[in-house]
């Protein structure tokens, strides 16, 4: 497995991370530990280092999962979780409400904020270290930005934290270059993890740039589209209640079927590296300029080997031609 540097930490990671947003259960329907473990040690096994958690995932419970499932193997692993979207206080910024299973429409179990105010930093993440039964984490992300703290007292916090030794590199997710630029002049910003994938190009414009030109990571966050692009996701799946695809438009049958066309354009390019359309989609991923990881989510031992084994993908120029005009049909029809 190919590992890049997080920015300008000495930390290697490798170019697929996985992603346990769904171990969490939170707005995936529910989780199965047992399954997720399995999937947490496939990956390991298959050479995946970069383990990317958060609090919200699950309120607490994906980085539970992901902490009993590292035990003993903790030298195997960078791991990586955020900060920022909190239920302790209602500070900051009101992001939504959720009980357990999903955000609510009204009121709600947890009451979620975005806040990034010092104290809250300190405290949030000594819940993760606990949780995650660590004494470091590797990459310590600002989950979503907060409009009511200035972003330089946040960075001095994360700057303490790098000192003391509880974190040893800090990262952005769902931040804008301008936001970015603020970071990076309050101290060393390392990565930014933001929505990427053969349907969500936007980055390609915004965040890109900035980390091109910086030298900061860029994890790609969602590159198989929530399972769209494995082509696993026909006109008759169902998802349980409390699965967010279960109401996202993308996930509408119109549009299952106009991803379907697209993928379909992929097939030849897949069967003839004799790998799947969600490898195909992976290895893209990690060939765009500027991409230098990509967080797959997995629910089992199986999807989690699967997505790593892209790692070993080499796509050509012809195959990465091909892609993309098919990319651009499906985005001008
Ligand atoms: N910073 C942020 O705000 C943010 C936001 C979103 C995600 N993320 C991070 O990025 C990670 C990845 O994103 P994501 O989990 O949203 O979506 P994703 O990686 O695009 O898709 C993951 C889902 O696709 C399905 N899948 C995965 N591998 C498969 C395979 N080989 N074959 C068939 N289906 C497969 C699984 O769902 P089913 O089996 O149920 O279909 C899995 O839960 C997250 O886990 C999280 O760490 C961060």
């Amino acid at each position: 497995m190919q590992k890049r540097l997080l920015g300008a930490s000495n930390i290697e990671a490798s170019v697929i991370g996985l992603g346990t947003w769904a171990i969490g259960g939170w707005m995936w329907g529910g989780t199965d530990e047992k399954e997720s473990v399995a999937a947490i040690h496939a990956a390991i096994d298959a050479g995946i280092n970069l383990i990317d958690t958060a609090p919200a995932y699950g309120f607490g419970l994906s980085e539970e999962i992901v902490g009993r499932a590292i035990a003993g193997r903790r030298d195997k692993v960078v791991l990586a979780t955020k900060c920022g979207m909190v239920w302790h206080c209602k500070k900051g910024n009101l992001f939504f409400n959720s009980d357990k299973g999903n955000i609510t429409k009204g009121s709600g179990q947890y009451q979620v904020h975005r806040y990034l105010g010092r104290e809250s930093i300190r405290y949030e993440v000594e819940q993760s270290l606990r949780r995650l039964k660590v004494d470091c984490i590797d990459l310590y992300q600002t989950h979503w930005q907060d409009p009511t703290t200035p972003i330089a007292e946040t960075m001095a916090e994360l700057m303490r934290l790098k000192e003391e030794g509880k974190i040893r590199a800090i990262g952005v997710s769902n931040a804008t270059p301008e936001e970015m630029g603020r970071y990076c002049a309050a101290g060393q910003l390392d990565s930014d993890q933001e929505k990427y994938s053969m349907l969500d190009r936007g980055a390609d414009k915004r965040n890109l740039p900035f980390t091109l030109e910086k030298g900061v990571a860029f994890l790609a966050y969602s590159p198989l589209a929530k399972g769209l692009l494995t082509g696993a996701i026909g006109p008759d799946r169902v998802f349980n209640k409390d699965d967010q695809r279960l109401s996202d438009p993308r996930f509408s049958a119109e549009s299952r079927r106009r991803v379907a066309a697209m993928l379909e354009a992929f097939r030849p390019i897949a069967s003839g590296h004799g790998i799947t359309l969600g490898q195909l989609a992976i290895a893209w991923t990690i060939r765009q300029p500027g991409c230098t990881h990509a967080l797959i989510g997995a629910r089992n031992a199986g999807q989690a080997s699967e997505n790593a084994a892209a790692g070993a993908v080499k796509l050509g120029a012809a195959d990465l031609a091909a892609i993309d005009r098919a990319i651009a049909g499906f985005q001008a029809a």
